[in-house]
């Protein structure tokens, strides 16, 4: 139902840097929706994000996105939540309905769409690097894009391994020693690690010998080319960053609020790029 006026926001701890208000207003604009989208700071641990959706709730929002460190607690927090949050257990968008809060997942389909526009050539075997808080939602994308076999891999064996016995259709554990060691076998790797993030030191990995078809994929964006990217562009491979990630996430979220789905274009995406 397209609501009159809409009041949304995104609520997380830093939050200052988020390019979701920036989105939320291209489609309001592109769709003639009238509102606001703000950001919602909110430091601290669950009590302060209960504290928080209260407040929202009294001043009449439609809904919010959540980002870190809130995911979780905004699943909790909610009164009903969709099929996908509850398989994720993390929520990072809610919708403010008839006094009840409803929690929705909406990364996995962020990054499913993000591998779909990327079109690779094959899709017999992906490797996760990280198993870290963006990785579950990842790995069930791979999986549902088609990816046969799906390998995982993190710097801690253990947070991969509870990954892959949460998740049964993971293939293989490979220790974090050894995956660069060959890379031969994957059509598509994605890093989900903060490795490659500013002030974070790169993720290297010789990528001299992989095959010409595989697509190096990243869901940081900031910046915008990581050093992984960077030396996958070298080589001539696709890529794609997580600005792709983050704009189809927030398609569902609007959708929600307003009854209207957006559509991700090259002009949204040249407008972030501008923004970042
Ligand atoms: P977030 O909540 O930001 O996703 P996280 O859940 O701790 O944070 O995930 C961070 C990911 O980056 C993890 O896979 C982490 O590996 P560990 O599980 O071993 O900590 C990975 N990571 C962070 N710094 C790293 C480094 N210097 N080398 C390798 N992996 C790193």
């Amino acid at each position: 139902m397209t609501q009159a006026r809409f009041r949304g926001g995104i609520a997380g701890w830093p939050v200052g840097h988020s390019l979701s208000p920036v989105i939320n207003a291209w489609w309001r604009r592109e769709h003639g929706v009238t509102g606001s989208y703000e950001h919602l700071p909110c430091e601290g641990g669950e009590e302060e994000f209960r504290g928080l959706i209260a407040r929202l709730k009294r001043d009449d929002f439609t809904g919010i996105n959540v980002t870190i460190p809130h995911k979780e607690n905004a699943y909790r927090a909610a009164d009903t939540a969709s099929d996908r949050a509850k398989a994720l257990g993390v929520a990072n968008t809610l919708v403010f309905s008839g006094g009840g809060v409803h929690a929705d997942n909406t990364d996995e389909e962020g990054f499913h769409a993000a591998v779909m526009a990327a079109e690779p050539d094959r899709k017999t075997r992906a490797l996760v690097l990280g198993a870290g808080g963006a990785a579950p939602a990842v790995c069930m994308a791979l999986h549902r894009a088609g990816f046969e076999t799906i390998d995982v891999t993190n710097r801690t064996r253990e947070r991969a391994e509870a990954l892959a016995a949460r998740f049964g259709f993971l293939s293989t554990v490979v220790d974090w020693s050894d995956f660069v060691q060959d890379l031969s076998a994957y059509d598509l790797i994605v890093n989900t690690t903060s490795l490659g993030m500013h002030g974070q030191p790169p993720l290297a990995i010789d990528l001299s010998g992989v095959p010409d078809h595989m697509v190096v994929a990243d869901i940081i964006y900031t910046p915008m080319e990581t050093p992984l990217l960077a030396a996958a562009k070298a080589r001539g491979l696709k890529t794609f960053n997580g600005l792709a990630m983050l704009a189809y996430q927030a398609v569902p979220g609007f959708e929600h609020w307003t009854g209207i789905r957006p559509t991700v274009t090259p002009e949204l995406m040249a407008h972030l790029e501008d923004r970042l």
